[in-house]
C-alpha cells in the first residue's frame, strides 16, 4: 500500500534511469563519456572524485575543450558525507551521479528546461510532486522557473550560499576555482512523511523532500582573496543522485530499499 501511495510515475529500475538519462542528453547533442576514476589524477584538492564536474575543471576554465556538451554517469565518494551514512535516507559511501555539462555553450534556460523535461516527460514524475530552490540573488533563475516552466511561486524556494552555491558556501569559504549559484529540484514524498507540519518546504531537513538534482550555473572563478571573477564563458554542471532518483521512481523512502541495493 505504501508503495502505491508514494509512487510517482513509471516504476523504473536504476539501470534504466541511468540509460534514459544518457540517451536523453545524447539526443540533446551531448557527447557521452565514461566516468572518471574514483581516485582522481593530478588534482591535489580532493582525495576522491566527489562530483561529476571534477574531471572538467580545466574545461570550466576554458581550456582543453573538445566537446561543448558532455553527459556522464560519475562514480563518486564524498568524505564530508561519511558521518551521515546510515543515518539519513540518502547519503552513501559510494554513489553514482548523472550529469550534463556545458562548456560555454547553453546556459540556465536550457539546463532548467531539459531537467524539467527529463523529470516530467521521460521519468513521468508528476509536476505537482516537484519543488525547486534558487540562490537568493538569482533573479534570472527564479524567473525561468516561474515564467517559462510555470512552477507556482510558493514552490520556488530562495536559499543562501550554503544550500544554493556550488561548492557550498564557496563565496566565503572557497575552494578557489570554478563555482556558481545553483538551483535544486526536490521530490515531495507527501505530507505524511517527515515533520508533518503544514509549513514544511525543501528548506526543512525532516526528510519529506528528496533533493534529486542540482543544476549549477558555473560562471565564476573564485580567487584566494574571495573575489568572484567571471570565467571566460558561462557553463553548466548538473548532478542528479542516481540512487535518490531510483528511490523516487521505485516509491521507497530510502535509497537503501532500491533495486541495486537489494
Ligand atoms: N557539482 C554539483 C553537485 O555535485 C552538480 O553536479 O551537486
Amino acid at each position: 500500500k505504501e508503495i502505491i501511495l508514494r509512487f510517482s510515475g513509471l516504476k523504473m529500475k536504476t539501470d534504466e534511469i541511468r540509460e534514459r538519462f544518457l540517451r536523453f542528453f545524447k539526443k540533446k547533442g551531448h557527447k557521452i563519456i565514461p566516468s572518471d576514476s574514483l581516485v582522481p589524477f593530478e588534482d591535489p584538492s580532493v582525495l576522491f572524485t566527489s562530483a561529476g564536474m571534477n574531471q572538467f575543471k580545466e574545461q570550466f576554465m576554458g581550456r582543453n575543450i573538445t566537446f561543448r556538451r558532455i553527459a556522464t554517469c560519475q562514480k563518486c565518494l564524498r568524505t564530508q558525507d561519511l558521518e551521515k551514512v546510515g543515518k539519513t535516507p540518502g547519503h552513501h559511501t559510494f554513489f553514482e551521479m548523472l550529469g550534463n555539462f556545458s562548456f560555454g555553450d547553453y546556459f540556465k534556460k536550457e539546463a532548467i528546461e531539459w531537467a524539467w523535461e527529463f523529470m516530467t516527460k521521460d521519468l513521468n514524475i508528476k509536476e505537482e510532486r516537484l519543488w525547486v530552490s534558487v540562490y537568493i540573488d538569482d533573479a534570472e533563475g527564479y524567473n525561468i522557473w516561474r515564467d517559462i516552466i510555470k512552477v507556482p511561486k510558493n514552490k520556488i524556494i530562495k536559499m543562501g550560499a550554503k544550500e544554493n552555491f556550488w561548492p557550498s558556501d564557496a563565496p566565503t569559504e572557497g575552494p578557489n576555482g570554478p563555482c556558481g549559484p545553483c538551483s535544486e529540484i526536490f521530490f515531495d514524498q507527501g505530507p505524511d512523511v517527515g515533520c508533518k507540519k503544514s509549513t514544511c518546504t525543501p528548506a526543512c531537513d525532516c526528510g519529506r523532500f528528496v533533493e534529486v538534482w542540482n543544476l549549477v550555473f558555473t560562471q565564476f572563478d573564485r580567487q584566494s582573496d574571495g573575489r568572484l571573477l567571471p570565467l571566460p564563458s558561462k557553463n553548466i554542471d548538473t548532478g542528479m543522485g542516481l540512487e535518490r532518483a531510483a528511490s523516487v521512481m521505485q516509491g521507497v523512502l530510502t535509497n537503501f530499499q532500491i533495486d541495486i541495493f537489494k
